[in-house]
């Protein structure tokens, strides 16, 4: 087998990277290791900045999103039982965010890749990457029992953080950032009505929750729980009361509870590896870095860099633009790094920290009332909110 670009993973960098390389006239084949409908079984982020709702438009996969999706002008932050709204479409000159679950852009990615004809290998097995230093790298896998070898010009490594694209760069060329939070986030998906129009940021003493949604009669929450915890220990009922408990009174009375759909529980993380390619390897999306959930940037960074790497890459493919490979990695971190940086503060002011001192929780709280209290900082969280500039290639 033989394609341009061999990609490596089919979760949302690896699709919309294929379908945008795919409209711009550039064969790539995916590989992903599990089946289709396990993909679609993860339940994961709901909230898309403008730069990616845009993205997916220009991929052709934007048209559910646009009749379903709800557009948000703002958010609230709520300290300790008192409500701020954050007026994300005012304090950013009229931007707004998607609300519009990452299972549904997959599953639409996933069907417009099925009307292009572009190829995708599901249940590829023990993917390895070849040559990665050579002008004519090749991926291997298995499929059906058989190996079989994939050839290319580039390959995309979109294959999330436990993938093997990363894995395949030799050891000390990657520097990694790591961060792990001492704490979780319990998540529940239920065919309720959402508690409020906007989602709620909730920071209490009793820990951290989050009301977002999915549509007017799908709700998502999370409440922040300990690193022991399990999810047999928490049925619905404890969730939905412990919910209650870290939410403003006039909104826990709105509060409608019923069974859940989906319950799990996932650790907060901050990483990122430098640089983001190897040779011919570029490394997209969770597989390069992780931020924890708070700021809703871990999808939408994988928006970013798949939308740096398609421009690199059509200007590499059309014009014979080689030079431009080298630009893909520090304008990706750029503004990873950024989000890093949101997310890593969004999580450290909403959340209660097991060791921080009494002086420490203090000046918290205070960081965090002086931004909701001037202009200044509420522009910060907002512009943040709803998404950095992406940066020209050139
Ligand atoms: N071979 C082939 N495919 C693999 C391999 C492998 N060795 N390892 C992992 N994969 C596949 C996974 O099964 C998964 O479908 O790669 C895909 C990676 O998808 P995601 O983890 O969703 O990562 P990404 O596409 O970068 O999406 C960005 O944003 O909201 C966040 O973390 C959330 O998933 C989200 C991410
Ligand atoms: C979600 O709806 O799943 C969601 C929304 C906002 C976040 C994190 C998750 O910050």
């Amino acid at each position: 087998m033989k394609t341009q670009v061999a990609i490596i993973g089919a979760g949302p960098s690896g699709l919309l990277l294929g379908q945008l390389l795919h409209k711009a006239g550039i064969d790539n084949i995916i590989l992903e290791r599990q089946t289709p409908d396990y993909v679609l079984g993860r339940i994961r982020a709901g909230v898309l900045e403008q730069g990616m709702t845009d993205l997916l438009r220009e991929a052709g996969a934007g048209a559910r999103m646009d009749a379903e999706g709800l557009v948000h002008d703002g958010f609230e932050l709520v300290l300790d039982g008192r409500r701020e709204r954050i007026d994300l479409k005012g304090l950013t000159g009229g931007k707004t965010v998607m609300v519009y679950g990452q299972t549904e852009v997959t599953r639409d990615l996933m069907a417009a890749r099925a009307a292009s004809g572009a190829p995708s290998v599901y249940e590829a097995g023990d993917v390895q990457l070849h040559d990665l230093q050579s002008d004519a790298p090749y991926v291997t896998f298995e499929q059906n029992g058989e190996r079989l070898r994939l050839d290319c010009d580039y390959i995309a490594g979109c294959d999330g953080f436990h993938g093997v694209s990363r894995q395949s760069i030799p050891q000390g060329v990657l520097t990694e950032f790591e961060r792990v939070y001492p704490f979780g986030w319990l998540g529940l998906l239920s065919d309720t009505p959402p508690v409020n129009e906007e989602l709620i940021y909730a920071s209490s003493e009793r820990g951290f929750s989050l009301s977002s949604m999915r549509s007017a009669s799908r709700s998502r929450y999370y409440l922040q729980v300990g690193l022991e915890e399990k999810v047999e220990d928490w049925p619905d009922q404890r969730f939905w009361d412990e919910l209650k408990r870290r939410l403003p009174e006039r909104a826990a009375r709105r509060l409608v509870s019923g069974p859940s759909l989906e319950k799990s529980i996932a650790p907060l993380r901050s990483f990122v590896v430098e640089p983001m390619q190897y040779g011919r390897l570029f490394l997209v999306g969770d597989a390069a870095h992780i931020v924890p959930p708070t700021g809703a940037k871990g999808l939408n960074l994988a928006a970013s860099d798949v939308s740096t790497l398609h421009r690199i890459l059509v200007k590499v493919f059309h014009e014979g633009r080689h030079d431009l490979i080298e630009r893909y990695s520090p304008i990706a971190l750029r503004r990873i790094w950024k989000a890093e940086r949101f997310s890593w503060w969004m999580t450290s002011m909403l959340h209660r920290f097991p060791d921080n001192d009494p002086f420490t929780r203090r000046m918290l709280e205070t960081e965090l009332d002086y931004f909701v209290g001037s202009l200044a900082g509420r522009t910060t969280i907002a512009e943040n909110y709803v998404g950095l500039p992406y940066e020209p290639i050139e």
